[in-house]
């Protein structure tokens, strides 16, 4: 069995930034509300009229990754794709990047994993790199929220906390079983499923349903029980970083970085507190990006590195928790 270790990362996020107080002309909003509960200050929405979707932002963002890599994409076996935002119903975007990239026909896979979507996706690949079944595997977390919020009043306490954007990594075969990725961990429990969902359009409740249905039928925007999904997620968040640090024989004082979801400035700081991390052992990026999903965990572990905090032999933690509910932490000796 081989190991697997990051070698390239890069982010994309589109160029137009929406403040709090942008989002106040739009709906019954305001700064001082949003930075308190949520701790963002602006976010990155897709302005109409530019290229720009979760595929071709994650392109941008694979292509800084595998050039950081000292790849090519013809290096490439693998590529695993994560958002909950794709360009078509199906396929899914993985495939999309295959082509975008003009990279040889190689397997391409989507996992639907929502904020933990990266998380699971990096986990997918390790284990592809354990069997030695691929060497080189791009990975991509990538979201386009801005065009499916509801940007009235009404969707406000979903609305202002999404932002777009996408970050990739290149995984790779390390022979020493005491560098890269130690261990992954995931989870779910489904019967929550309807605490934070997109529910339409589904199979059961298909487009000319919602459409005859008319202002009756607000399905196909987000909605979350923000309060309950909160109460779950520092539990889990905590749970799944312990999980990780035991089954490597680590304690608390040993991480020198963790990468949480980026859901809500408070969250973090909560577990922050919780584990007794200084602010050099925590990365957080939510005031600037809003909560990008699948994206925001490798868009954090990307800055983390290019800001030179993340170095040769840290313990990274990257810890996840969202719809599903789905979490998961992966414990990295960065290598
Ligand atoms: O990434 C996936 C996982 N997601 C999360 O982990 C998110 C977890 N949840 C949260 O981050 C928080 O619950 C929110 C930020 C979504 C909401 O914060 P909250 O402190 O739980 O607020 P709330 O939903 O309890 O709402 C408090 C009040 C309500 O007014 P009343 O009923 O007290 O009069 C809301 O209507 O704030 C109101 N409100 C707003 N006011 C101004 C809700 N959204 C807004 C808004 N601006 N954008």
């Amino acid at each position: 069995m081989y190991n697997s270790k990051i070698i390239g990362l890069g982010k994309y996020v589109p160029e137009n930034v929406v403040t709090n107080d942008d989002l106040s002309k739009m709906m019954d909003t305001n700064d001082a509300w949003i930075q308190e509960r949520t701790g963002i200050q602006e976010r990155r929405w897709i302005k109409e009229g530019t290229d720009d979707t979760s595929a071709t932002m994650g392109a941008k963002a694979a292509r800084i990754a595998i050039e950081r890599a000292g790849l090519t994409k013809d290096d490439i076996d693998f590529i695993v794709f994560a958002t909950l935002s794709p360009d078509y119903y199906f396929p899914g975007c993985g495939v999309q990047i295959q082509d975008l990239l003009d990279m040889p026909t190689v397997g391409a896979l989507d996992v639907r994993n929502q904020c933990s979507g990266f998380v699971y996706a990096i986990s997918v690949a390790d284990q592809f790199i354990k069997t030695g079944m691929y060497k080189n595997i791009l990975v991509i977390g990538a979201e386009y929220h801005s065009n499916g919020l509801d940007k009235t009043t009404r969707g406000r306490g979903v609305s202002v906390i999404f932002g777009d954007g996408a970050g990739a990594c290149v995984l790779t075969r390390e022979e020493d079983n005491k560098k890269g990725i130690l261990s992954t961990h995931l989870h779910s429990e489904g019967k929550y499923a309807d605490k934070l969902v997109v529910a339409s359009p589904s199979i059961k409740h298909w487009v000319p349903e919602i459409i005859e249905a008319g202002e009756e039928d607000i399905s196909y925007y987000p909605y979350m029980d923000g309060t309950f999904v909160f109460k779950h997620a520092v539990v889990r968040f905590s749970e799944v970083i312990v999980e990780g640090l035991e089954k490597n024989g680590l304690q608390k004082e040993d991480i020198d970085m963790l990468i949480p979801h980026q859901a809500n400035l408070r969250i973090a700081q909560f577990i922050q507190k919780k584990f007794r991390l200084s602010d050099d052992q925590i990365f957080n990026n939510i005031m600037k990006y809003g909560n990008t999903t699948a994206a925001s965990v490798i868009i954090a572990l990307t800055e983390a590195w290019e800001e030179g905090k993340i170095k040769t032999g840290d313990n990274v933690v990257l810890a996840a928790f969202g719809s599903g509910f789905t979490w998961g932490s992966v414990i990295i000796k960065w290598a």
